[in-house]
């Protein structure tokens, strides 16, 4: 099994990281410049730079993981499943539904592997509060949150625009964080029956949070995100004989669960990312040992796949309502 990344920041490197920990070879870095390439080949040991992307696109790779700013991840993504190579692509897998449609088609249509690098989908705290769920009784409600203080503020405080701001990249913090909420809220409750939604833009033009109500019938979920602060509060899912909290909704661990019977933790808050992307890389190795039509019958593959176009019509809509310049 052999893989090649393209981009090279701190996401790329964590990836490779994982894959190491899941029997995954990496085996070319994918950069505009031979020396950014160079150096993170190094510093993974990586045999082989590429710095022509019609040379990724012929090489002989079983995957390719695409991890560079949102706004390529369509045009990258097409280039390489149209030339027969599989993509494991970071979130969002694509800005739009109907770009999404698109790749999955060409996807589909040539027997290739093309899905979202969505960590949470993989942890095994997933399996650890669907289970618990029932012990918890009908539920009530479901708070989930996601507030990281990006690394890159401070930059932009000074006058920078980082790319994670930049809405030319089609990034932002729904793009980027709120993604997470809405893969959480589809993973654990399924397509809701309405989303209503409000964001906050910051002078530069991204938004920097925003909220959103997700309508299942019975109960409510309400879901925040946030770029500019940090926050401790838990992620809540209340029911009539209990809670669930979470600490992390992207990674799905910190997980506790209170009844009036027990309270008791179920899942540690103590587990790396890199743990957490190995259950990621070990998932994406598993999809492309199956042959095409095993792939498309298989259960989790297709529930991503159903969560992925959902994440994204919802995220469309989010954008549509709240004046989103894409
Ligand atoms: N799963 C997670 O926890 C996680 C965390 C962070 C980000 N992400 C996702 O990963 C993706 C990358 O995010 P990031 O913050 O790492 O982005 P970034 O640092 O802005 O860019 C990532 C890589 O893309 C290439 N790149 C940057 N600007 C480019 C441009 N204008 N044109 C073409 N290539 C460009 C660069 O590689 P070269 O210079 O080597 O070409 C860079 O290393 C996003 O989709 C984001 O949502 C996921």
């Amino acid at each position: 099994m052999g893989i090649a990344v393209v981009g090279t920041s701190n996401i790329a490197d964590e990836f490779v990281l994982a894959c190491r920990g899941a029997g995954v070879d990496v085996r070319a870095v994918y950069s505009r410049k031979k020396e950014t390439g160079r150096s993170f080949a190094e510093r993974h040991d990586i045999p082989l730079v590429v710095t022509d992307f019609d040379a990724l696109c012929s090489g002989d790779f079983d995957c390719i993981y695409v991890a560079t700013p949102n706004l390529f991840h369509f045009d990258q993504s097409k280039r390489l499943l149209e030339s027969g190579v599989s993509v494991f692509c970071e979130k969002p897998i694509t800005v739009t539904a109907e770009q999404y449609l698109q790749l999955r088609g060409i996807a589909d249509g040539k027997g290739l592997f093309y899905d979202c690098a969505m960590m949470s989908a993989h942890s095994p705290g997933l399996d650890v509060i669907r289970r618990s769920i029932p012990r918890i009784g009908k539920i009530t409600g479901a708070h989930l949150i996601f507030f990281q203080r990006s690394s890159r503020l401070d930059r932009l405080y000074s006058g920078e625009l980082p790319n994670i701001f930049n809405m030319e990249l089609q990034a932002g913090a729904l793009m980027d964080l709120g993604v997470y909420n809405i893969y959480a809220a589809l993973e654990l409750f399924g397509k809701p029956l309405s989303a209503d939604s409000k964001t906050s833009f910051h002078s530069c033009g991204c938004d920097y949070s925003g909220s959103a109500i997700f309508d299942y019938g019975d109960f409510h979920a309400v879901l925040s995100w946030n770029k500019f602060a940090d926050s401790p509060a838990p992620s809540v899912i209340t029911g009539e004989n209990g809670w669930i909290s979470i600490s992390s909704v992207s990674q799905f661990r910190g997980i506790r669960l209170h009844t009036k019977d027990s309270d008791c933790e179920l899942y540690s808050d103590d587990v790396s990312k890199v743990g957490i992307m190995a259950y990621e890389a070990s998932y994406m190795k598993s999809m492309l040992m199956l042959a095409s039509e095993e792939r498309l019958k298989n259960a989790v593959y297709s529930e991503m796949k159903d969560c992925t176009l959902s994440a994204a019509e919802i995220m469309d809509g989010i954008r549509k309502s709240n004046g989103f310049p894409f």
